[in-house]
């Protein structure tokens, strides 16, 4: 089912005198338990279309429909809660708070993501996912002590511990090396299956795309080619 749908979407920036327009009329529709990769070279908006679809930056024209309503015309109060409860982020760097152990990360983004897991599940919803990404026996662990690809399951544990509907994922290998990506990356891809989430990420590494469903090529502000 499609849950998500961009509509011609136009980004411009104003860079001093130039207007420059960054997208260019954009078109993507998504369907949940789908991994789609968003690929082109350094600049090509990529990362501006991403943001735009998660509500972090307003698009300048067309609509971003999430499950048939407009985030383009929402409140920002309305988008933030969208943002909050809807949607999970996961980006190069694993970004953890380095003095709280893996279970409190996942315990304070159930408190500020407003969450309806009852509070009195938290812990057990917690053990629950940390076993999904294989952390569990590290819940009591400070990020410094893990590895980078642990602190990146951690991460994507984060991401989807209030079960959002969709993850955003912008380079989630970029800092890793080639087996730790891989694992990632097939983790990324077997929670979109089972938790049914529709995830849209950005990669520049090839290797990555066997993992998605679909791949769209950005060129320029365009969408140059949708791959399979
Ligand atoms: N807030 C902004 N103000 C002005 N220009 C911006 C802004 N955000 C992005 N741009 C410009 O828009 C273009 C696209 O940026 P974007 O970050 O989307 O590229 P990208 O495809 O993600 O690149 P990379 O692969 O390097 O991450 C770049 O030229 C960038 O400088
Ligand atoms: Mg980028």
């Amino acid at each position: 089912m499609t849950i998500f749908t961009i509509d011609q979407v136009r980004k411009t920036f104003i860079n001093g005198e130039v207007e420059e327009e960054i997208l260019k009329g954009v078109n993507l529709s998504l369907r949940e338990g789908e991994v789609t990769a968003l690929v082109g070279a350094s600049g090509s908006g990529k990362s501006t279309l991403l943001t735009i679809a998660a509500g972090l930056q307003p698009a300048s024209d067309g609509a971003v429909l999430f499950e048939g309503n407009n985030i383009a015309k929402m409140s920002s109060e309305q988008v933030r809660k969208i943002r909050a409860t809807q949607f999970g982020f996961v980006f190069q760097f694993a970004h953890l708070v380095p003095f709280l152990t893996v279970e409190e990360q996942l315990m304070l983004m159930l408190e500020v993501s407003e969450s309806k897991i009852n509070k009195r599940k938290h812990k057990k919803e917690i053990n629950k996912i940390l076993k999904l990404v294989e952390m569990d026996h590290r819940k009591n662990a400070y990020p410094s002590s893990l590895s980078g690809g642990e602190r990146q399951r951690v991460a994507i544990a984060r991401a989807i511990i209030h079960q959002p509907k969709v993850l955003f994922a912008d380079e989630p290998t970029a800092s890793l090396d080639s087996k730790r990506s891989k694992d990632v990356m097939a983790l990324i891809r077997n929670l979109t299956k089972t938790l049914s989430i529709m995830t849209l990420m950005v990669t520049h590494d090839e290797e990555m795309l066997s993992f998605a469903d679909h791949v769209i090529k950005m060129s320029d502000g365009q969408i140059l080619q949708s791959v399979v």
